[in-house]
Formats: C-alpha cells, sequence, structure tokens
C-alpha cells in the first residue's frame, strides 16, 4: 500500500523504535480501531503493533459518535497495548500526556489536555483519543489506542458541527506564527517513541504518580469553571481543581470536592471567569 509520506519505505526509516511494527497501512478503512480489533482475533498481535490509515470511512469517536478527518488532512493510528488491568484506568491519561509532547516537540505548538481525552490547542480540539479494549474470560487482554490528530486540515473545510470548536496544526501555525507542520511520518513517529515512553511509567506506582503530575502540568481545565456532561445526561457546573491518581477530574461545587470517573466537559470558562 502507497501512502506518499506514509509509504512502507518511509515508515521503515522514521519507526526506529519499539512501538510500530508490525504494522499495517491503508489507503481508506472503516476505522483503525475496528481494524486493529479484528487483527488482534485473528491472531497474537504483541503491543507496539499499530493500524494506520490515511482515510477512514466510519472513524469512531467517544460516545459512539462519528470521527471525522480529512484524506491526507489526519494523522490516524491505533496501537495494540498490553497494560496491566491496574494501569487501564490511566492509560488514556498517558496516551493524552504523550500525544501532547510529541505535539509539543515536532510541531512545536502549546498542546494541552482537555480531560478525559481531548488534545487541544487554545482550547479547541486538534485531536482525540479512544481506547477500545478487548477482553477473554472477563480479563483484559488488550487495550487499542485510537489517536487522531487534525495536522492540516483547515476549519473551512470541516462540517459545520465541528468547525466552530476544532482546528489543526497547520491553522495553529498559520495563525499563531510560530511551530511548524511535520511530515505525517515524522509525528507518527514522535508520538509512537512519547506511547512507549509514557506507557512504561504505567508498570509502577511511582511511574503512575508521574503521568498524574504531567497530566496536571499539561491540564488546561484546572482553575477553570466547568459544565460537565455526565454519562447519565445529568449537567453539573464546578471549579476543576485537580487530576487525581486515577484519572478522574476533581471539581469543586458548592465548595465541596467531587470527582467524576467519566464525562464530557461542555463549557469551559476563561481563567478571568468570562
Ligand atoms: C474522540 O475525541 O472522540 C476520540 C477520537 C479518536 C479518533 C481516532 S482516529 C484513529 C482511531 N480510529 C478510530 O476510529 N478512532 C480513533
Amino acid at each position: 500500500m502507497m501512502l506518499d509520506d506514509l509509504s512502507d519505505v518511509i515508515l521503515e526509516r522514521v519507526l526506529a523504535g519499539r512501538f510500530g511494527r508490525p504494522r499495517r497501512v491503508y489507503d481508506e478503512i472503516d476505522s483503525t480501531n475496528a481494524a486493529a480489533l479484528r487483527w488482534l482475533e485473528e491472531e497474537h498481535v504483541g503491543e507496539g503493533a499499530v493500524v494506520i490509515a490515511d482515510q477512514q470511512t466510519t472513524g469512531r469517536g467517544r460516545r459512539g459518535r462519528t470521527w471525522f478527518s480529512a484524506p491526507r488532512g489526519s494523522l490516524m493510528f491505533s496501537l495494540v497495548c498490553r497494560p496491566q488491568t491496574r494501569a487501564l484506568r490511566l492509560l488514556t491519561t498517558a496516551a493524552g500526556c504523550a500525544i501532547a509532547r510529541a505535539l509539543r516537540e515536532s510541531c512545536r505548538v502549546n498542546a494541552a489536555i482537555k480531560w478525559p481525552n481531548d488534545i487541544v490547542l487554545r482550547d479547541r480540539k486538534a485531536g482525540g483519543i479512544l481506547v477500545e479494549t478487548r477482553t477473554a474470560g472477563g480479563l483484559l487482554e488488550a487495550a487499542v489506542v485510537g489517536i487522531g490528530i487534525n495536522l492540516k486540515w483547515k476549519s473551512v473545510d470541516m462540517p459545520p458541527e465541528i468547525a466552530a470548536r476544532a482546528t489543526s496544526i497547520a491553522a495553529e501555525v498559520e495563525d499563531t506564527g510560530s511551530g511548524r507542520v511535520p511530515a505525517r511520518a515524522e509525528l507518527l513517529a514522535a508520538s509512537l517513541n512519547c506511547l512507549d515512553e509514557h506507557f512504561a511509567l504505567l508498570a509502577t506506582q511511582e511511574g503512575r504518580g508521574e503521568i498524574v503530575a504531567r497530566a496536571n502540568a499539561l491540564s488546561c481545565v484546572l482553575g477553570r469553571h466547568v459544565t460537565l456532561r455526565l454519562a447519565n445526561g445529568d449537567v453539573t457546573t464546578g471549579l476543576a481543581r485537580r487530576i487525581c491518581d486515577d484519572g478522574g477530574l476533581e471539581l469543586v461545587i458548592d465548595e465541596h470536592a467531587a470527582v467524576f470517573a467519566a464525562g464530557e466537559i461542555e463549557t469551559l470558562r476563561t481563567k478571568a471567569g468570562s
């Protein structure tokens, strides 16, 4: 399969780390997460295997949403991991830290994490993470960490329902006049190396503490008033105080602290409170 900047020759040259092989690369597929889960059904696939696609026809987002993308405009891949069960709840947090780090290093942009799974640039979504698991006999067998990054996609080309809240690396570089837009293979290599480093930390308690510390440092929500939609549809508002040891978000609501394991931040007020 030839995808110019994601050709096998190029990938073989740049993917020198532990993560990134074996790999399956597609011009177009339904979803790299779905393809990785099918691969796991077919055979034993080791940690570090990756599925990459130029375009997805039914890219999956959180909460059953569609993940939109543009051919050549996005970097989309799914990484197979085999985390310990106790590390699973911090997997999305660790992936967020890794991708923010990769974007900071490769693109020199000020990437942040919007709890629980968004990668943002000045509060606009530039990437997302979707972790799906495979279990056998009730036990965790593998996790598929799906990453989508809007690289060159312009807001004007995005579907209207996401254009107001989304951005891309290219748009950020153009608007701020700083940073750079790397080739997809380069950003993929940087992302996989950062994911490897961050996932390795999940193996020890000290390392998990380090991931939580990094998530707190990279979060764009802390110290701000947020409106949170919970999984059951309820909405709550409070001051975001910290990312907890289990990856949950602590809000201060009417002077009481409450920790949320899941949810979606619908509004994020500026630090000045407007
Ligand atoms: C979200 O923000 O809702 C998560 C989006 C995750 C999108 C990526 S793109 C690569 C991988 N394959 C998918 O179908 N989804 C993830």
